[in-house]
C-alpha cells in the first residue's frame, strides 16, 4: 500500500534531488529534443514510486499532442482547455488532482489512474506543452512533488528546443 507520509518526507526529497542531477547529466550531453524528452520520461517513471504514467504532451496548433512517455498507450490529442492537461496549459499553472473522479472533464486514458499532476511547460512567454504524471492511488501527489516537478521543467527549459519539438507533425 502506498505510504504517503513516507514519500512526503526526506526520502522523497533525496529521490528528487538525485533525479534532478541525473536529468541534468542526461540533458546536458545531448541536443536531440526527442531523445531528451524520452529519457526524461523514463527517468521520472523509474525513479518516482507509485506511478502508472509519466510523459509529455506538446502544444501543436492549439491542441496537445502525445509526446514521449512511459505507461500504457494514451489518448493522442487533447483539445486546449480540456482535461487536466488542457486545463494546466490554458491556466498556465500546475494542476494537482487528488482524485481524478472529482475533476470535471478529466480524460481517462488508463482507468487505473486515481490521482494526477500536470505541470505546464512555459518558456519565453509561450506554453509549449505539459508534463503529466498519473498514479493509481488517490492523493499521491503533494506540494513537494509540485515543487520538484516544476524544477524539472525549469531544467528542461534550459536544454530543450521547444520550437523544434512543437513544429514536428
Ligand atoms: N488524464 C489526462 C489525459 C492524459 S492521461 O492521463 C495520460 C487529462 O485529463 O488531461
Amino acid at each position: 500500500m502506498y505510504n504517503k507520509e513516507k514519500w512526503r518526507g526526506s526520502e522523497a526529497q533525496t529521490a528528487y534531488e538525485s533525479l534532478l542531477v541525473e536529468a541534468e547529466a542526461l540533458l546536458s550531453g545531448e541536443t536531440d529534443w526527442l531523445a531528451n524528452l524520452a529519457n526524461t520520461a523514463a527517468l521520472v517513471y523509474v525513479t518516482l514510486p507509485d506511478l502508472n504514467w509519466a510523459g509529455f504532451y506538446l502544444n501543436k496548433g492549439d491542441e496537445l499532442v502525445l509526446g514521449p512517455f512511459q505507461g500504457k498507450p494514451a489518448c493522442v490529442r487533447i483539445p486546449w482547455g480540456k482535461g487536466v492537461c488542457g486545463t494546466a496549459a490554458q491556466q498556465r499553472a500546475t494542476v494537482l488532482v487528488p482524485d481524478v473522479h472529482q475533476f470535471p472533464g478529466h480524460i481517462a486514458c488508463d482507468p487505473a489512474s486515481r490521482s494526477e499532476i500536470v505541470v505546464p511547460i512555459i518558456h519565453g512567454g509561450n506554453v509549449w506543452g505539459v508534463l503529466d504524471l498519473d498514479a493509481p492511488y488517490e492523493g499521491r501527489f503533494s506540494q513537494l512533488d509540485q515543487k520538484y516537478l516544476e524544477r524539472l521543467v525549469d531544467l528542461l527549459n534550459q536544454y530543450i528546443d521547444w520550437q523544434a519539438a512543437c513544429s514536428s507533425r
